[in-house]
Order: structure tokens, then C-alpha cells, then sequence
């Protein structure tokens, strides 16, 4: 028997053997489409190739996409579980000719393919055509045989694909298989085609038009070809089997299911384990590629999905979560060719068993009262019997908004017992209670916000929360709901040619999906563009920020460009900038760790700024962090960067983060849930059996764990480099660290070297030597500062240095000695004219002048002068010394015990001084100085400080 794993690999290989490109399935959320809920064909991913909008260097391609049909145009939910061919979550397997062979090959390829290569039987095989396609009728007859009673042709929409309202389009032509009289139903545009007789194995659209409005269809630049094959119905045929759940694949899940509830598989709960067998994989292929339960959009119709199977194993009897206990089963399954399915196995367990835990807390007490309303509604007489009963819309409400059931789950509940939900009842409620949530809201109005963030904050309240996509794609389809610009909604905006104006006002626009993270956890807001669907660019949008989940994007419109609501336009995000953003994001992380390695656990985040060019992170610590200290802690990180771990998100509670030592309890939330980034470890935790504790060998893989809604590498190795440039402090007992990251730091380290080089070359020797060269530069010059303020002292006693080119020698009357009178370099002032000090009164004074002596250096020559008195007998004596730097005057009065005994006061000479010079300045009685004032006016200054002295000590 071909097991359905082989039965993949074979449709791949054989068109591969045919020169087919195989490329892998496309994502479920579908990144190329805004309209789309998941992606729901092989041909969404090649969309835009087929219209001309991307080109390819792939002629031909194949693959085996991933499918989900459980919301919007195709919804197959409510049949799950019911019929033998209704999935929530299938495989198409697929060929594709992007311009390249066209109808008669195509035929050919797939005729090949399942009479010769897969061996079904000619006589159980028809096909449909649309009813004018002559050309698929003749190649149908050439190619297959076929005579034409097995040529079906069929009017309807049923044989011209369309992908939506517009698109690539064409006819296309349908392969049915005959399983055979003892099931009902009738070929294919029969009365009784909706029998499960004739099933259709594969659609061939010969992909030839492209519908640009309503009205508009246009040839595609090249015919092309896009087929569609279902692998569980090819499966079911080839095992031998009619019901698609009773190939291998599914059976396997089956059982697992069986084994889990302890029920018998295909027994009485037939119905619960085949829906729980589809549903299972429809939410871990939905959360392996990053949609999470949520109450609104796509992560609304995962919770659906799930409830609806946690629901069924409730029936079952199911006292422990289901769900989760099979995903094991689903990897050996399917975890082969999808290996995304392994790489998600950890969060896709948690995700499912903490979903399942808490819809157990009310899932029994809300269908005990479905249960009682059908008592109730049944007793009380009301048995039309032909009619279906109908269950109050505002009870169906209250089970939605208190018990959290979804209304297709109430809907499936009642329909086994023949009831109905009153829908239109159920909605008004809902409205209703979202009206009342608005009021509460306005109330409680924020008054400091600025009028025009008052109205983005209002308007986020009509909306629902926009679809995050940029943890896994950087460039998305969105379609705009919302334009703001001047403080008001508008319904266009255009920049006109050569128009600046849209440019210096800001507008904003709010989309129902974007690839840009808005800013948040101390995380700058994206930059990139916006363009149409044919890459030409429209704005640019130069932040994003969020309001109660709205994302809204700050835009600068490009001249000629016009944008308007219900637009389907490209997001595409500057990747180098967030790339350098998840770097600086990451290595914030790890710095937080080796902090707490290295200065204690008291470190706790402050504050953080994740920008482009670097990060901040402030945390709690009493003192400045020792160089040695951010030596260690830099390098702690850098290892941790060349260990290269991978980078794993959890989602979990709050309380279970928290009891593995998730870090820094701010961040997104996801209802109760809280996402939970680790990196760092010592082992490559690609293993998803790790989750954040001891490994097998008891070495702990992950390092660091936050909570945290940011963006983040992959891999620490992409950081490349982390290099602190700064620690100070910001507030009592609160520290900083700046940090640069990847290029940044690079050119950092660059710049700095370039400094230190130039500065080699200035003191003529390399970087190596600089240190000691400069360090014995140093020393050269205090020993020659010293030197020359010993040479400074000698000079002044000498007579000091003469004031250069003053012209105002000698002040005349009373300035004793006089200072030499314009001449430079010679001697000045003394006391009297015989170099002895002059005598006022019984008190000595000399005054020295000096040229650009520093202030520090004034107190030592006075003191000398003073002590050289001293020595020459003067024992009551007072030295003023003088120097001006510039056009600044310093001036020091040293006044010996004797002297103030007489009655003199250096203090009060300063102060004398100060009033003729404008200086500033005191002192004590024996030691006094002051700077500043005005040059010129030193002579009188110390003119006025003789005239005290002899007042003073005349006495
Ligand atoms: N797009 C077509 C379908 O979905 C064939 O792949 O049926």
C-alpha cells in the first residue's frame, strides 16, 4: 500500500522528473493577499506570477501546499466530521506553468500521472469541461482516449476558476473517479453530482485571463496553468478506501485519539475523534506558522477550531486536556515534509493544552445550560415538530461573552438536537455590549492627550485589533481601512506632482494586517514604504505606533501617488533597520542576564530604549558599575553571541513564565497569556523537547527568558558584536548602560581606532606604543610644569616679570618702585626702587607682577616673598602678588603673623582690592586672594591695598 507519505513524495518526484522546480508550501497566512483569511490553494502563493507582477526564473513548478478552508469564501467547518472528503486542513498538490506548456501538456502530465504512475483504472475516470472549452475537449480525446460521454460539459462557475472577485482566472477542466454503484450518487452535472459516488480528484485551470474589476478581464501577459490535487481523496483511492478519513494518515490520528480518551476508534464517538483528528491539524499548522488563539480575525477562527474540538473530546468524557497529547502522533505523521511542525512542537503543545485548560473551567457549566434551555424549550409544549427550536440570541450571547463559546459551537451543539440559533438576536447583543464598552471608555478620557491623539485614541475604539504578521514576514499585504490626515478621516490621500503638501502634514493610516511593529517594550516603531501590488511606491511611512492593538502607520505621501480606503497595498519594512533593531532587541536581553551574573539579582529593569543605532537599558544598582565589572559583562555577552543559539518563543501564563525565571514582567500579552523569548543557551535548543530548564546534560540551554512582544534574530550569532560605549547614572540607585550592536559597533570600535591612530601619528608612534608614549608625555610635562613654577618663584623673587607694552610704568604717587616701565621681560615691582621692600608705616610690602602665571602658583611666590622679608629682617612685612592670564588678573596678599599683629588684614586688602580692580574674592587675615576684574586697573588696586597698609600699620 502507498502510504500517504509516499504518495506526496511521488506526485513531487514525477514532476520533478518532468522539470518541475518543487518549492514548498506556501505559509497558511498568506503574505501575498490581505483578502485571503489562510491560504486556501497551491496557486496563492504563485499569485502574483501569473499576473506579471513578480517575475520568476522558475518556468515550472510543484508543490504540496498546505490548505485551510474554515472561514470567509470557503468554508468547509460545518461539514467536518460528517461526510468522508470535508477537511478543515488539507494538502493540494499541485503543478504550475508560468507561461510556459499550456493545455494539451497539462492534460497530458496529469492523465499520465494517475492511469500510468499511480495505476487507476481508466473506466472509473471522467472529466468536466467548460461548455465551450473545445480545445480541452479535443486533447482530452487525443491525449486520454476519452470518448465524449466522459467529456462532461458544464456551464456554470463550477468550471471557470476564479481565485476571488479578481485575479488570474480561466476555464478549467475537473477529474472525477468513480468509487462505484454501491455508493449513491450521480456524475458530475447530474441531479444526484452531490452524492459521494464521483468525487474529484483534481482540478487543471488553464489559467488565461486575469478579472481586473467587474467588468474588466484582460489576457494574462502568458497562458498558464495551475492544477490542484487533493492528497487525502488520491490517498483514499489509492489505499483502497472511499472515506478520506480512513486512509493511513488520518487513521493514525484517529487512533491516537481513541488511545488518549480511552474510547474505541470508529466506535460510537466516530463523529468526535474524525473531528478532532482534522481540527488537530488545522490549529498546529495554523500555530506553527504564527497565528495564536484571539479573539479577533484569523487567531478567532484557530479558537474556534480548537474549541470546537475540545468540545468534542469533552463529550467523550475527557477529564485531562486532549488536544496536546497528540501532537506527538501528528510530527511522526506529517512532522517529515512539514518541518516547521518540529521546530513548533513546544509552543504548539502549550499553546493547545493551556487553551483546553481554561475552556474546561466553563465549558461544562455552559453546556449545562444549552442543555437546560433545550429542557425547558421542549417541556414547554412548544414541539413543532417540524420547525426547529430556537435558541434566544442573547442567551447564545452569554455563552459567547461568559463562557467563551464561540456561536458555531453553540450552533453545532443545537443542531444535533434539531435546534437553531437566533442569530440576528445574538448580534444585537454583541453590538450592544461593544456600544457600552466605548461609553466606559470615553469616560474615562485621558485629558493630557493632545486633541489629535485623543481622536486616534477614539478611533482605535471602532476597530479591531490589527494583525500583527512581522514576526515571521517583513513585507505584507494589507488592505487600508482607515485615513487620517488634518485631525480628521478621509477618504483619499494624494500627493499631486511636484505637491509637497501631504509631505509636511502627517497622516496616518490603519490597515486590518502589516508586517510593521509598532512601537512598544521600549522598542522603536518600523520605518519602510508602501506600495501597490506592481511594487511602485506610494508612501513612506516613517513610524508605527499602537493603540489598544491598532497599529497605526505614520505616512509621508510620494508625489503623484494617491492612496484610498478598502486599497489593497504592499507593507514593506526597512529590513536593515529591523534587523539592527532585533540585534540591539536581543543583546538587551542578554546584557540584562550577565548584569544579574555579575552584579546580583537585584538588577531589575528600569527603563529600556531598543533603538536603531543602539540600546539604553537602566536598571536597579546602587553604585557605578566598575570598569573591570563592564569589562566581564560585555564579554559575557559576547560569548553568549558566539555560542550562536538558536532563539525560541513560548507562549505560556504569566505564572508559569515566571516559575521558569522569565525576566522583566512588561511586554505583549496574549489574553493571559505572555510570550516568552530565551536565548543564549549553551546547547543548540533546536530540540523542542527543551523547554527553558536542564537539558539531558544537565546544562542549562537557555540562558536568558523575558516576557516580551519584541522582535528578535534567530540566531545570538547574527548580533555579531556587543560593545558597551557608556555607564552612568540616572537616578538615585538607578544605573544606565549604552550599548551598540552588529555594524554600529563596528564602526564604533572603527571610529575610536582611527582616533587613536591619528594620535599615534601626532606623537610619531604606532597604536601599540601610544599608551607609554603618552604616558611618559605626561610625566615630561608635570616635571616641566614644576619646573617652571620653581623658575616662576625665582624670577618673582628676582623682581618678577615686566608687563609688556603697557605704557603705564610707574604709577606715580604711591605705587612704590613702580613697575618697569613698558619693557618687557624686566623686572617689576619690588618695594622701593633699591629692590628692598618699602616701609609703610612698621610694616614691609612688597608687590611682584607676573606675566601668565596660573592662580594656583600665586600663593607659593607670595609666600616666598614674604619668607625673603623675613629673612632680610622684615618680620612685619605683606607680599601682594599679581599675575594676569589673558585679560584676567589674579591676585594673592600673604600678610606675616607680625604684620596682622599690627593691625594689617590681607582679607581686608583683597577686599580693597576688589573694590578698585571688580574682582571677586577674600580670604583670612594672613592669607587672602581673588581673580577677575578689570586688567587696567591693577595699579590703582594695589595702590589702594599700600594706602591701607600704611593706614593700618603706620600706626
Ligand atoms: N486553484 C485551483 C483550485 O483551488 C486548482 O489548484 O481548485
Amino acid at each position: 500500500m502507498m502510504r500517504t507519505n509516499d504518495i506526496r513524495h511521488a506526485f513531487l518526484s514525477y514532476f520533478k522528473n518532468h522539470d518541475h522546480a518543487i518549492v514548498d508550501s506556501g505559509p497558511l497566512v498568506p503574505h501575498n493577499d490581505s483578502t485571503l483569511l489562510f491560504t486556501n490553494s497551491g496557486m496563492v502563493q504563485f499569485k502574483n506570477i501569473f499576473t506579471g507582477q513578480e517575475t520568476t526564473s522558475i518556468p515550472r513548478a510543484t508543490t504540496a501546499q498546505k490548505c485551510v478552508r474554515a472561514g470567509g469564501k470557503h468554508n468547509d467547518l460545518e461539514n467536518v466530521g460528517h461526510t468522508a472528503r470535508h477537511h478543515t486542513f488539507f494538502e493540494m498538490l499541485g503543478n504550475f506553468s508560468f507561461g510556459d506548456y499550456f493545455k494539451e501538456r497539462a492534460i497530458d502530465l496529469a492523465w499520465n500521472l494517475i492511469t500510468k504512475e499511480f495505476g487507476l483504472d481508466k473506466n472509473r475516470l471522467l472529466v468536466t469541461i467548460y461548455h465551450d472549452d473545445e480545445d480541452a475537449a479535443k486533447f482530452w480525446r487525443k491525449v486520454a482516449g476519452l470518448d465524449d460521454k466522459r467529456i462532461i460539459r458544464i456551464a456554470t462557475s463550477d468550471n471557470f476558476w476564479s481565485m476571488g472577485e479578481t485575479g488570474p482566472c480561466g476555464p478549467c477542466s475537473e477529474i472525477f473517479y468513480d468509487h462505484g454503484e454501491a455508493i449513491a450518487g450521480g456524475p458530475p452535472g447530474s441531479k444526484d453530482a452531490d452524492g459521494d459516488r464521483f468525487i474529484e480528484i483534481w482540478n487543471l485551470v488553464f489559467m488565461q485571463y486575469e478579472q481586473r474589476d467587474a467588468k474588466t478581464r484582460v489576457d494574462l501577459p502568458r497562458p498558464s496553468i495551475d492544477t490542484g490535487m487533493g492528497l487525502e481523496r488520491i490517498a483514499a483511492i489509492l489505499q483502497g478506501k472511499h472515506d478520506n478519513y480512513d486512509i493511513d494518515l488520518m487513521q493514525h490520528l484517529i487512533e491516537a485519539v481513541a488511545d488518549a480518551s480511552a474510547t474505541k476508534a470508529g466506535g460510537d464517538h466516530r463523529i468526535a475523534q474524525r473531528v478532532i483528528a482534522d481540527h488537530l491539524r488545522s490549529a498546529c499548522f495554523l500555530l506553527a506558522d504564527g497565528v495564536l488563539p484571539s479573539n479577533e480575525g484569523r487567531g478567532y477562527v484557530l479558537r474556534r477550531i480548537m474549541r470546537r474540538a475540545m468540545r468534542h473530546a469533552h463529550q467523550m468524557g475527557c477529564k485531562q486536556p486532549l488536544l496536546y497529547q497528540l501532537v506527538p502522533t501528528l510530527i511522526t505523521q506529517m512532522g517529515g515534509h512539514y518541518t516547521e511542525l518540529k521546530r513548533g512542537e513546544a509552543l504548539m503543545r502549550e499553546v493547545l493544552k493551556l487553551e483546553e485548560e481554561r475552556f474546561k473551567e466553563t465549558l461544562g457549566r455552559g453546556l449545562a445550560i444549552l442543555n437546560e434551555t433545550m429542557q425547558q424549550g421542549s417541556k414547554s409544549g412548544d414541539t413543532k415538530s417540524k420547525t426547529k427550536q430556537t435558541l434566544d440570541g442573547s442567551i447564545a450571547f452569554k455563552l459567547y461573552d461568559t463562557y467563551g463559546f464561540p456561536l458555531d459551537l453553540t450552533e453545532d451543539v443545537l443542531r444535533q438536537h434539531g435546534w437553531q440559533v437566533d442569530v440576528a438576536g445574538f448580534e444585537t447583543a454583541m453590538a450592544q455590549q461593544k456600544q457600552a464598552a466605548r461609553k466606559a471608555w470615553a469616560g474615562s478620557g485621558d485629558k493630557d492627550l493632545t486633541q489629535e491623539m485623543q481622536f486616534l485614541h477614539n478611533l482605535a475604539g471602532n476597530f479591531a485589533a490589527t494583525e500583527f504578521l512581522g514576526y515571521e514576514t517583513l513585507e505584507a499585504s494589507g488592505q487600508i481601512l482607515v485615513l487620517v490626515k488634518n485631525g480628521g478621516e478621509v477618504k483619499t490621500l494624494t500627493a499631486a506632482k511636484g505637491e509637497k503638501a501631504e509631505k509636511k502634514t502627517q497622516a496616518y493610516l490603519i490597515a486590518n494586517q502589516t508586517p510593521f511593529y509598532a512601537e512598544s517594550g521600549g522598542q522603536e516603531g518600523d520605518h519602510g514604504v508602501l506600495t501597490d501590488e506592481a511594487a511602485k511606491l506610494l508612501a513612506r511611512i516613517t513610524n508605527t505606533f499602537k493603540i489598544s492593538g491598532v497599529f497605526f502607520h505614520v505616512i509621508e505621501m510620494e508625489a503623484g501617488a494617491e492612496i484610498k480606503i478598502g486599497d489593497s497595498v504592499r507593507f514593506v519594512v526597512d529590513s536593515q533597520r529591523r534587523q539592527l533593531l532585533r540585534c540591539n532587541h536581543s543583546a538587551t536581553h542578554l546584557l540584562h542576564a550577565a548584569l544579574r551574573q555579575h552584579l546580583g539579582t537585584h538588577v531589575t529593569q528600569k527603563g529600556s530604549l531598543v533603538a536603531e543605532g543602539r540600546l539604553r537599558f537602566d536598571f536597579s544598582h546602587p553604585k557605578a558599575v566598575t570598569s573591570d565589572q563592564l569589562e566581564a559583562i560585555e564579554e559575557t555577552v559576547n560569548k553568549r553571541l558566539r555560542l550562536n543559539s538558536q532563539v525560541t518563543t513560548r507562549i505560556m501564563t504569566e505564572k508559569a513564565a515566571v516559575a521558569e525565571g522569565a525576566l522583566a514582567l512588561f511586554g505583549e500579552k496574549y489574553g493571559d497569556e505572555v510570550r516568552v523569548v530565551a536565548m543564549g543557551g549553551n546547547a543548540d535548543s533546536d530540540d523542542s523537547s527543551n523547554s527553558g530548564n536542564a537539558g539531558n546534560s544537565g546544562e542549562k540551554k537557555i540562558w536568558s527568558v523575558e516576557l516580551c512582544g519584541g522582535t528578535h534574530v534567530r540566531r545570538t550569532g547574527e548580533i555579531g558584536v556587543f560593545k558597551i560605549i557608556g555607564e552612568s547614572a540616572v537616578a538615585s540607585g538607578v544605573r544606565r548602560i549604552e550599548g551598540v550592536t552588529e555594524g554600529v559597533a563596528l564602526g564604533w570600535i572603527n571610529k575610536r581606532l582611527a582616533i587613536v591612530n591619528e594620535a599615534s601619528g601626532v606623537l610619531k608612534t604606532t597604536a601599540e606604543n601610544f599608551g607609554e608614549r603618552l604616558a611618559a608625555l605626561v610625566e615630561e610635562r608635570r616635571t616641566a610644569t614644576q619646573t617652571i613654577a620653581g623658575l616662576r618663584q625665582k624670577l618673582a623673587l628676582a623682581g618678577g616679570t615686566g608687563r609688556a607694552g603697557t605704557g603705564r610704568a610707574g604709577t606715580g604717587a604711591g605705587t612704590a618702585g613702580g613697575r618697569a616701565d613698558g619693557g618687557a621681560g624686566t623686572g617689576t615691582t619690588g618695594g622701593g626702587a633699591d629692590g628692598k621692600p618699602k616701609m609703610l608705616g612698621n610694616v614691609a610690602f612688597k608687590y611682584c607682577w607676573l606675566a601668565d602665571t596660573p592662580a594656583k602658583e600665586l600663593k607659593g611666590i607670595a609666600d616666598q616673598l614674604s619668607a625673603g622679608m623675613g629673612q632680610e629682617g622684615y618680620g612685619a612685612n605683606v607680599a601682594v602678588v599679581v599675575s594676569q592670564i589673558d585679560d584676567t588678573p589674579s591676585l594673592v596678599v600673604k600678610a606675616t603673623k607680625a604684620a596682622v599683629e599690627s593691625g594689617v588684614n590681607a582679607g581686608d586688602l583683597i577686599k580693597t582690592a576688589n573694590g578698585a580692580l571688580g574682582s571677586k574674592g577674600g580670604g583670612r587675615a594672613d592669607m587672602a586672594q581673588a581673580g577677575g576684574g578689570d586688567p587696567d586697573k591693577i595699579d590703582e588696586a594695589v595702590a589702594a591695598m599700600e594706602a591701607k597698609v600704611k593706614e593700618v600699620g603706620g600706626r
